[in-house]
């Protein structure tokens, strides 16, 4: 087959754009002369318990699953009986990015809380926290906060574990949709176990994909009694792969050694410095009419653009609108963005915004 894309064409319009990592690759080809036992029963998928262990706790339990859709539904839908409802974010993925698949593929209620920031805070969630026991609403017993957000922004351990805390203490459990872990890590400098395992989270959708694999997640269970028949509904679910150990060579690839680090680094390091070229730019006035709506805390940057900017700057990398009534879009950042690729787009906003 030949190449049929450009590589020199670049975008900021999702972490997914990029391709697969060398290292990944590489573990797929290693992982691939010879026969292994299928569905999960590999040496592969066995070595990524002892991965995720490390990570998640000794009493972690790594499903490997095709994609973070995947992840959250099956997740969520362990975590919840029939009559369960999840408070989630407005903002959540799984309330605004999954084709409704956690109400039609798990029969999950969610109830979604506005928010700033995409955060939840224990107030936020006693927004839609109530009706225990009430037969006509849908009982509220999973929170779902995602780390790093859909907008960019972080949560710390300590507001984690508020929530945790928060959610325990009403019979609820926490579910963290980590589809950007590896940037949360490297953002804050801690390793994953400090935001998600000893701050109080229950299950995990743990991310690969964005951060350099071709296509692998996994919910990973930090708390058995949260979580039933997983292995079950992620059949239903159509998420158990047959060849599991190249989902699992993937993320062993990612998460054994520093793999997920140097990534989420390199991603969080160029939406840094996109973030601050446009404002060094609209400082010595290079740049004109750019807000920015949300801290860079990892690799994402929200801002408002002037009228028209937008379509224009798209016409020659593709980014999306966010919310295109306010003129705010969304710039992503994934580990193989570079610098020049940075230089470039904010010479243009600075030639699109002047003229
Ligand atoms: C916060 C979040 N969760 C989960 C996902 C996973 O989605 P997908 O099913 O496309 O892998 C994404 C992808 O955009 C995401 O941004």
């Amino acid at each position: 087959m030949t190449t049929l894309h450009d590589p020199t064409i670049r975008s900021f319009a999702s972490d997914n754009y990029s391709g697969v990592h060398p290292e990944v690759l590489a573990a797929l080809a290693a992982a691939n002369d010879g026969h292994q036992i299928a569905y999960g029963e590999d040496l592969y998928t066995e070595r990524l318990q002892h991965v995720f262990a490390r990570h998640f706790g000794d009493d972690a339990q790594a499903f490997p699953v095709f994609n973070g859709t995947g992840a959250n539904v099956t997740g969520l839908q362990s975590m919840l009986p029939r009559w369960g409802a999840v408070v989630a974010a407005s903002t959540a993925h799984i309330n605004v990015d999954e084709g409704g698949a956690p109400e039609k593929v798990a029969g999950i209620k969610i109830l979604n809380v506005p928010t700033d920031d995409g955060k939840l805070t224990p107030e936020l969630v006693d927004r839609e926290a109530w009706g225990w026991g009430d037969e006509h609403r849908a009982q509220p017993l999973v929170v779902s906060i995602t780390q790093s957000t859909e907008l960019g922004t972080l949560y710390t351990p300590d507001e984690i574990r508020a929530l945790a805390d928060h959610a325990h203490a009403r019979g609820m459990r926490l579910h963290l949709d980590g589809a950007r872990l590896s940037n949360a890590a490297a953002a804050l400098d801690l390793p994953i176990r400090a935001f998600t395992l000893d701050a109080g989270v229950d299950v995990v959708s743990a991310g690969g994909t964005k951060n350099g694999a071709l296509a692998a997640e996994a919910i990973v269970v930090l708390d058995p009694a949260a979580s039933a028949g997983l292995p079950f509904l992620r059949k239903l679910n159509m998420q158990l792969s047959s060849k599991m150990r190249f989902v699992s060579a993937q993320l062993i690839a990612l998460y054994e050694d520093d793999l997920y680090l140097r990534n989420a680094r390199h991603a969080n390091a160029m939406a840094a410095r996109l973030r601050s070229a446009v404002e060094g730019g609209l400082a010595d006035g290079s740049i004109v009419g750019v807000r920015f709506s949300q801290p860079t805390q990892a690799n994402g940057v929200f801002a408002i653009l002037p009228d028209g900017v937008a379509d224009r700057l798209r016409e020659s990398f593709r980014f999306y609108d966010w919310d295109a009534s306010k003129n705010e879009v969304r710039w992503m950042c994934s580990f193989d963005t570079t610098e020049s690729d940075v230089d470039a787009f904010v010479a243009e906003l600075s030639r699109l915004t002047r003229g």
